[in-house]
């Protein structure tokens, strides 16, 4: 019973030593005029955003309210404290994410969230200490079939938060939105919503985006299926606007060229592949293979006074000079989602991170598209993870489908597919870098990049025969 469930401030973890990175608060800017929360209409609930690396919003179990985690990656919700107007199921279970795991019991109480109220809602309660504080939880927004209290129950009474949501009234559209606010952001400041069968004002044209279709694990992997999508081929433009090649390790892809992309608010670096040197390539005669260099590396490595760094209380990263303006681009059904500056690399300051600085002493921020950070068991079903420094770029529509638990409805909802509308401007977005990063002063024409976006080393030396 293996769970891929990914957790982003789980990311920004000492892996080795088991110790948690120190968040201090809120990031460290100007004060300004924060916007109201829009969270006060049906159906849409305000987060508030922890230095861009994670998202909560509140809700109450029993009437008594948590603070949790906003996860896509995973299917469960728990809570750190006791909820005293509960039930126990009398089973217990547990979620075990990236980096960490929670477990406890299964309780049952009334949930409200975003405007709906649940009775009877599933969730572990978890004993709290250092790392999960007494009223912090999460809530595991992906498919039921990644729950592991639905398996452990096995009964409706397990079913994930989102499907009671929309099972309780099948006139519910069963779609989830989340928009992400960028802290450092000059010009946007909003810490970010979610909203349930119901978009937010002013983001309806995201229903005329394309709708990705959600690609599907193998029935023997179904604890492993997650919102993903497929990337378009040559869908990463790396810092001079040329694409980064990329073969996808998964199998069931029919285009070799196109990445398994799983979408993951629940990441705040968001991991892309890392490719050992010698790849066999798919798609491939058995005996060709090729150099590959990681995407990471393709992106970041053409900085000047870029390096892959070991820092503490974070691991091996890719830095750049924080003055040094990364511009990538991620394309899906032809559309371009332009990465922000700001999101392209992130200010270890207000992370807790200090003296994050090169070989040559100039203090440098972390790059927020990471090689992938943890291994992965058995055969690949996806190539990529886009969180929180992708989802910081778009308006997403998460549609369930037929990802709905039970019912005698599901095979009329349709199949499970993701929107997104793009809320980065790149000329805007140039702009608000240079405020940020730059004190108002332009110096990005004189930035050059290093060698070639291709990062296939097409040397006929390193083919071996299998
Ligand atoms: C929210 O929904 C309830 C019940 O469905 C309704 O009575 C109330 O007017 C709604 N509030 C808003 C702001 O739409
Ligand atoms: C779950 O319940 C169904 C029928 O209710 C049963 O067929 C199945 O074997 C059960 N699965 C497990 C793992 O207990
Ligand atoms: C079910 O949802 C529809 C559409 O959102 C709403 O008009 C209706 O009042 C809801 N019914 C109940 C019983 O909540
Ligand atoms: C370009 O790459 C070469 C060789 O890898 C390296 O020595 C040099 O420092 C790099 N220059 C910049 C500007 O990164
Ligand atoms: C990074 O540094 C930490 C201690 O500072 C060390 O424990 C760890 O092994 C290092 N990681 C690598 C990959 O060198
Ligand atoms: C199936 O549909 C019937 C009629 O609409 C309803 O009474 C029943 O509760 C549904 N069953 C489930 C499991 O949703
Ligand atoms: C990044 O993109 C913006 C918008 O297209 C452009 O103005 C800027 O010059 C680019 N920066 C670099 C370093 O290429
Ligand atoms: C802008 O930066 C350049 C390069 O560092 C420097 O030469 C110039 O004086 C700066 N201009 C202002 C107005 O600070």
């Amino acid at each position: 019973m293996v769970t891929t469930a990914f957790l982003a401030l789980l990311y920004l973890v000492d892996q080795s030593s088991g110790m948690r990175l120190k968040i201090q608060g809120q990031r460290n800017v100007q004060t300004r005029h924060e916007l109201l929360p829009r969270g006060n209409i049906n159906g849409t609930t305000a987060l508030s955003n922890n230095a861009d690396i994670s998202y909560y919003a509140n809700l109450m179990l029993g009437g008594e309210v948590f603070t949790v985690l906003i996860d896509t990656g995973s299917s469960d919700l728990w809570a750190a404290g006791s909820v005293t107007d509960s039930i126990d199921t009398g089973a217990t279970s547990g979620v075990r994410y990236a980096v960490g795991a929670v477990k406890g019991p299964i309780k049952t109480s009334t949930l409200q969230f975003a405007g709906y109220t649940v009775q009877d809602q599933a969730f572990l309660e978890v004993t709290p200490d250092s790392d999960r504080k007494k009223g912090s939880g999460l809530i595991g927004l992906g498919p039921t079939s990644g729950s592991n209290i639905y398996a452990t129950l096995n009964t409706s009474v397990g079913y994930a938060v989102l499907d009671r949501i929309f099972l309780q009234n099948t006139s519910t559209p069963n779609y989830m939105t989340i928009l992400l606010g960028r802290a450092e952001d000059p010009t946007d400041v909003f810490p970010g919503d979610i909203s349930i069968g119901e978009l937010l004002d002013s983001y309806s044209n995201v229903e005329s985006e394309p709708k990705l279709k959600v690609t599907m694990v193998p029935v023997r992997d179904s604890r492993n299926q997650h919102f993903q999508v497929l990337l378009d081929q040559d869908g990463v433009l790396g810092p001079d606007g040329l694409p980064i090649s990329i073969i996808t390790e998964v199998q069931q892809t029919s285009n070799s060229k196109q990445a398994t992309v799983v979408v993951d608010s629940g990441f705040s670096l968001s991991q892309v592949p890392k490719y050992v040197n010698m790849v066999s390539l798919r798609g491939m005669p058995n005996e060709f293979t090729a150099w590959i260099r990681s995407i990471a590396d393709a992106i970041y490595s053409r900085f000047s006074g870029a390096e892959y760094h070991n820092i503490t209380g974070l691991g091996e990263a890719w830095i750049v000079p924080c003055n040094e303006e990364v511009n990538i681009t991620f394309k899906f059904s032809g559309n371009s989602y332009h990465i922000h500056p700001l999101d392209a690399t992130m200010d270890p300051s207000p992370l807790g991170l200090t003296g994050v600085v090169n070989s040559e002493g100039q203090s440098s921020c972390i790059g927020s598209f990471q090689p992938i950070s943890f291994s992965t068991s058995g055969q690949q079903t996806f190539d990529m993870i886009l969180g929180m420094s992708f989802l910081r770029n778009v308006y997403a529509i998460f549609n369930y489908g037929d990802f709905i638990a039970g019912g005698n409805d599901t095979s009329n909802r349709g199949n499970p597919y993701l929107q997104f509308l793009s809320t980065t401007d790149p000329s805007e977005a140039h702009s608000d870098f240079v405020a940020v990063r730059l004190n108002g002063n332009d110096t990005t024409g004189g930035q050059t990049f290093n060698g070639t976006s291709s990062n296939i080393i097409d040397d006929s030396s390193h083919e071996y025969a299998a």
